[in-house]
């Protein structure tokens, strides 16, 4: 895998590069929260987001994966795991692979969330394989990048996000569908989103990349996430080359959550 040569994008770069044609994604990643009475929150977003102009999708603990297929089963909202394992089965404790995810009736699997790369030590090639385990399972994988504080502030940001694309993204995609997550990791739970012009030029960086490696791959949804709440959705998303948005403690209720997905409308 060669490591284009990619200036840092602008606006304009985006401009020039494919832009999804689908419905913006708004993510909700419910982290290690929820038990079963949460059920309720998924089917009062499913309920009040019936005519959203936006692919809603839930990311609950796996615990509730199944129940929360079974409650949305009709309904436009899709479920997807937050990790999964390299294997489809075997000798690993605390693990679930990708087949159970779907077995349970997900659709989409996060993965390189930078809580897992930083808590749980994921490399870049690790996540490279889990997304090849999801694709050979069926699901859509959403891939998480982003920079620390220390990278940003050292000056590093593009070429952190060039070598997490380059490694965590493997050739099979060329042909799959899937999505990329910028994440921030100095945003993300601390209620200061990033500004706009660090989005957009880190979402230029991306698109560029996407660009000139998977030019046939089918149009990627680049999520923003770090601190997306209610307030702020509607200008998040109105930014350029941003299709969609990851979140986290906003998406844990149903009011703010459906605000953000009112938003991308
Ligand atoms: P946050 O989390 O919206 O709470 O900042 C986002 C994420 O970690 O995906």
């Amino acid at each position: 895998m060669n490591l284009p040569k990619i200036s840092t994008g602008t606006a304009q770069s985006a401009e020039r590069v494919h832009m999804p044609q689908t419905l913006p994604m708004i993510a909700g990643n419910w982290k290690m929260n929820g038990l079963k009475a949460s059920l309720e929150v998924a089917t009062a977003i499913a309920a009040a987001s019936a005519e959203a102009r936006a692919d809603v999708v839930i990311f609950p603990p796996f615990t509730l994966i199944g129940q929360m297929a079974e409650a949305l089963k009709g309904s436009h909202v899709s479920i997807g795991g937050q990790d999964c394992h390299t294997e489809t089965h075997g000798a690993y404790t605390g693990d679930i692979s990708a087949a159970m995810l779907a077995d349970m009736g997900a659709s989409h699997v996060l993965l390189g969330h930078s809580e897992r790369r930083l808590v749980h030590g994921e490399a870049c090639a690790l996540v490279a394989r889990k997304v090849q385990a999801a694709l050979k399972a069926g699901l859509e994988p959403v891939i998480c990048i982003g920079e620390t504080l220390e990278q940003r502030l050292s000056g590093l940001t593009t070429d952190v996000l060039l070598n997490q694309l380059r490694d965590s993204l493997p050739d099979d995609l060329e042909t799959a569908s899937f999505h990329i997550a910028y994440e921030p990791v100095w945003a993300i739970g601390t209620g200061h989103s990033a500004s706009d012009e660090q989005i957009i030029e880190a979402v230029a960086v991306i698109r560029k990349f996407l660009s000139h490696r998977f030019a046939g791959a089918p149009h990627p949804h680049i999520l923003y996430g770090g601190s997306v709440n209610a307030e702020n959705a509607g200008h998040l998303l109105g930014l350029e080359g941003i299709g969609g948005a990851l979140v986290g403690g906003a998406s844990l209720k149903a009011e703010s959550f459906l605000k953000i997905i009112e938003a991308a409308g």
